[in-house]
Parts: C-alpha cells; sequence; structure tokens
C-alpha cells in the first residue's frame, strides 16, 4: 500500500471510532493515562519557564484531551496562554474535541503539513499520535518550523520496549491480546484496537525517536518512561 493510501486509511479508522474513543482510552488506561498527560505538560511547561505563552499547538489533538491537561497545568502554574490550537487530520475526532474544548481553535490538518505559521508557537505536543504520521520525518521537520527558536516539541508516546521480564511479558500479553478485545466491544472496531499493539510493534525505540528528533535539529531534553515502559514523555528543543 502506498504512503498516501495508508494514511488516509489510518485517519478514516480515527473517525470511525471517534465516538467511543474517549471511554474506550479510560477503560483500557485505567484512567492512567490522566496522569502521563499531566506529567507531560507540567514538566514541559517548567522547562519553557515562561509567564506568558504566545501559543500551544496540540497536534493529532483526537477529542481534545490534551488541551484540557495544557490548560490545567498553565492555571496552576499561573502562566497565561494566549492561544490553544489543535490539529487533527480526523473531522468526526475534532467534532467531539469541539464539544469538549471552548478555548481552543480547532484546525483540519496533518502533521506533516502543519497548518501553523513558521516560527509561531512555544508548545507543540503530539500524545499518542506520532505513530499514527506515515512521514515521520516531514512531521518532525514541520515541528521544528512552526516552533520559536528554543520552543519545545512534547512527545507522549508507547514506544517500543525489549520486553524480557516476567512482567514485561505479561504486560505484552495484555497489549497484544487482552487490549484488542476490550477495545473491539466498545468501539465494535476490533481492527481499530488490534492496530494498536501492531503498530507499537513496528515503531520506533525511544532511543531511536530521540535520534530522529536530532536528525531534523532537536536537542534532546527530557526523556522518562512510565508505568513500566509503557508510555514515555520525549521533551527536544529547537535549537
Ligand atoms: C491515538 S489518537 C490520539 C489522540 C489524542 N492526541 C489523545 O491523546 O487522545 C491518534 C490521533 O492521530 C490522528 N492522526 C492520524 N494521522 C495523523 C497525521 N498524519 N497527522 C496528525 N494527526 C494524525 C488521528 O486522527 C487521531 O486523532
Amino acid at each position: 500500500m502506498d504512503k498516501v493510501k495508508k494514511q488516509e486509511k489510518i485517519v478514516e479508522m480515527f473517525d470511525n471510532i471517534a465516538s467511543t474513543y474517549d471511554l474506550a482510552n479510560r477503560v483500557l488506561s485505567l484512567g492512567i493515562d490522566k496522569r502521563w498527560r499531566n506529567i507531560g505538560c507540567s514538566k514541559a511547561l517548567e522547562l519553557v519557564d515562561k509567564k506568558d505563552i504566545e501559543q500551544i499547538v496540540d497536534v493529532a489533538c483526537g477529542t481534545g484531551d490534551l488541551l484540557l491537561y495544557w490548560r490545567e497545568n498553565a492555571n496552576k502554574k499561573g502562566i497565561n496562554v494566549k492561544k490553544y490550537i489543535g490539529v487533527d487530520p480526523a473531522v468526526k475526532m475534532l467534532e467531539i474535541a469541539k464539544q469538549k474544548v471552548d478555548f481552543a481553535e480547532f484546525k483540519v490538518g496533518k502533521a506533516q503539513e502543519l497548518p501553523i505559521e513558521d516560527n509561531s508557537t512555544e508548545i507543540i505536543s503530539i500524545s499518542y499520535g506520532i505513530r499514527n504520521v506515515v512521514d515521520r520525518i516531514e512531521a518532525l521537520k514541520e515541528f521544528y518550523r512552526a516552533l520559536k527558536p528554543n520552543g519545545i516539541v512534547v512527545i507522549l508516546e508507547f514506544t517500543k520496549q525489549n520486553r524480557t521480564t516476567l512482567l514485561d511479558k505479561v504486560v505484552d500479553f495484555g497489549m497484544k491480546n487482552i487490549l484488542p478485545r476490550v477495545g473491539g466491544l466498545i468501539s465494535k472496531n476490533y481492527e481499530a484496537y488490534k492496530y494498536l499493539p501492531d503498530s507499537i510493534e513496528e515503531f520506533l525505540t525511544t532511543d531511536m525517536l530521540i535520534k530522529e528528533l536530532e536528525s531534523v535539529g532537536f536537542k534532546h531534553k527530557y526523556s522518562k518512561s512510565f508505568s513500566m515502559g509503557i508510555s514515555t514523555l520525549i521533551i527536544a528543543q529547537k535549537w
């Protein structure tokens, strides 16, 4: 399958599961994703270390969850963010985001053709989205272009892990066997939730992703894995 077709199919899949996406997320992560998201936003705001931020762009924003965490964390730290923008190519995911998040502007668009001006943004985030971007290097270049000098990209992702211990094998079993069944039941779309472990298997390790970020000019600032390596936070800076 060519790249364009592959990307279209991925976006179509998210459109198809949009109505049950949030429920499936909460159930499958047992609510732990809230912690992963909170830590990502909090750490990033600490690193930016500004009381006034012009713009935060959440790419592959889906149903808009991460934007809620950006605002909550910015408010907690007394940081004034002028503009929040969510970008996603799946129109049905964006429809739900618009119902939940009334303080952000939403744009239909892909990471590899980001509808954001050059040097305009302090923070670009992408949570559980970069794995779905077929032209990943193009997307990373776009993040670099849209960020202001010293701006940061914040990636939350299920990176590929080398699972060797018994506990690792249990996690692996759950991801490959239980998750697609539960996700399939909630969404009535087994394939979409089978795609999740398959796409993680095909994805990069954390080190490989950091190397890709560096290859387009970013400087690695911070990374940390959570919950037995299930979720990883990577922060890199435009240099
Ligand atoms: C697993 S969801 C994550 C949504 C949200 N960020 C979250 O944390 O819940 C992946 C999202 O990536 C979006 N997506 C797929 N391909 C994309 C691309 N090329 N550029 C930007 N977003 C894309 C999908 O439409 C979907 O909303």
